[in-house]
């Protein structure tokens, strides 16, 4: 038997359920070296902003137990030059293509993706409503159901393709952030972005990140990804990309059991590079062995006390 791993999201079919998470596999070009990108079932680039950003000066990213902080500040090459520079090399791959967009008002979502809306090979945009790491990351209209309803509404007027809303963790009521979401005409959910953390150097009694706060990510906020979930699993109808933390096929299985119809991979990149290859081959193999035809047959079907 070969077990079925192809997903569709909002109408659109993925030949795997695993794709990598914004800003840990910058644009795929460094990707491409390792594996073909043909293997992911997508590929969320870093997020784009209007116009180029440097970042915050490092250091921007430092280890902690389980995971890792990072507050880059939204480095990115701005919408001009990523449309010039890279889109040629990602229509050249043979995996769909979702770009991730931040602004630091509505107005410059909609400036960014009205210049997506006309990119054939684009199949989605995942809006950054939720980054920590910058005064402008989208926290502001991803703290908020009606900033969340209204940016995502001005979005859909002048970007046709279906659009992926990413939520942040760090909100007391996610489910009424996800709700404000389909609300506004978001097709589908991913969370989690970063958790709220920062790390302090005892010899210099300095944050370890110039920013002085990050977000945490790895192994570390699994948990949280996962109940978060499971929180909007059952009380929202979209369907969602599950984020934070998975670093093995096991990990995926735990995340579509709590609902998630499809997976990123982050952190884990930056120590396994060809993690989702891995994820994919032994996501099938457990298929085969418990005899699971269809992702289907996982998706959101834990077994509650
Ligand atoms: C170094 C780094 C940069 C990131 N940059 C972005 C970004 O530009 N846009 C975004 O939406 N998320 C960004 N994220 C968040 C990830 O996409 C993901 O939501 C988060 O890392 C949790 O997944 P993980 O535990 O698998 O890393 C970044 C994460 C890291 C570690």
């Amino acid at each position: 038997m070969t077990p079925d791993i192809k997903v569709t999201l909002a109408g659109v079919e993925f030949a795997n359920p695993v794709m990598t998470a914004s800003g840990c596999g910058g644009y795929g070009e460094e990707l491409a070296k390792i594996f073909p990108l043909s293997k992911l079932g997508a590929l969320i680039t870093k997020t784009i902003t209007p116009e180029p950003r440097l970042g915050h000066p490092p250091p921007r990213t430092a280890e902690t137990a389980g995971g890792m902080l990072n507050a880059i500040g939204l480095a990115n090459v701005g919408v001009d030059r990523f449309i010039k520079d890279i889109i040629p090399f990602l229509s050249r791959q043979k995996t769909r293509i979702i770009v991730n967009v931040a602004g630091s008002r509505i107005s410059e979502y909609v400036e960014v993706c009205a210049r997506l809306n006309d990119i054939e090979r684009i199949d989605m945009v995942e809006l950054n409503l939720s980054c920590p790491n910058v005064a402008q990351g989208g926290m502001e209209f991803g703290n908020d159901p009606i900033m969340t309803e209204k940016s995502i509404a001005a979005v859909k007027k002048v970007f046709k393709k279906p659009l992926i809303a990413k939520l942040s963790p760090n909100v007391t009521d996610i489910v009424a952030i996800a709700r404000a979401a389909e609300q506004g005409g978001a097709a589908v959910l991913s969370l989690i972005n970063s958790v709220l953390g920062t790390a302090i150097d005892i010899e210099t009694w300095r944050p370890r990140l110039t920013y002085n706060r990050g977000g945490l990510t790895g192994p570390a906020i699994k948990p949280i990804a996962l109940a978060k979930i499971d929180a909007v699993y059952n009380n929202c109808a979209l369907p969602i990309i599950g984020v934070g933390g998975i670093s093995d096929w096991r990990d995926v299985v735990e995340f579509m059991l709590c609902g998630a119809r499809a997976v990123q991979v982050g952190t884990a990149l930056f120590i396994y590079p060809d993690a989702p290859v891995r994820i994919i081959e032994g996501l099938k193999d457990y298929m085969k062995k418990k005899n699971i035809k269809s992702l289907n047959d996982i998706i959101g079907k834990v077994r509650k006390y």
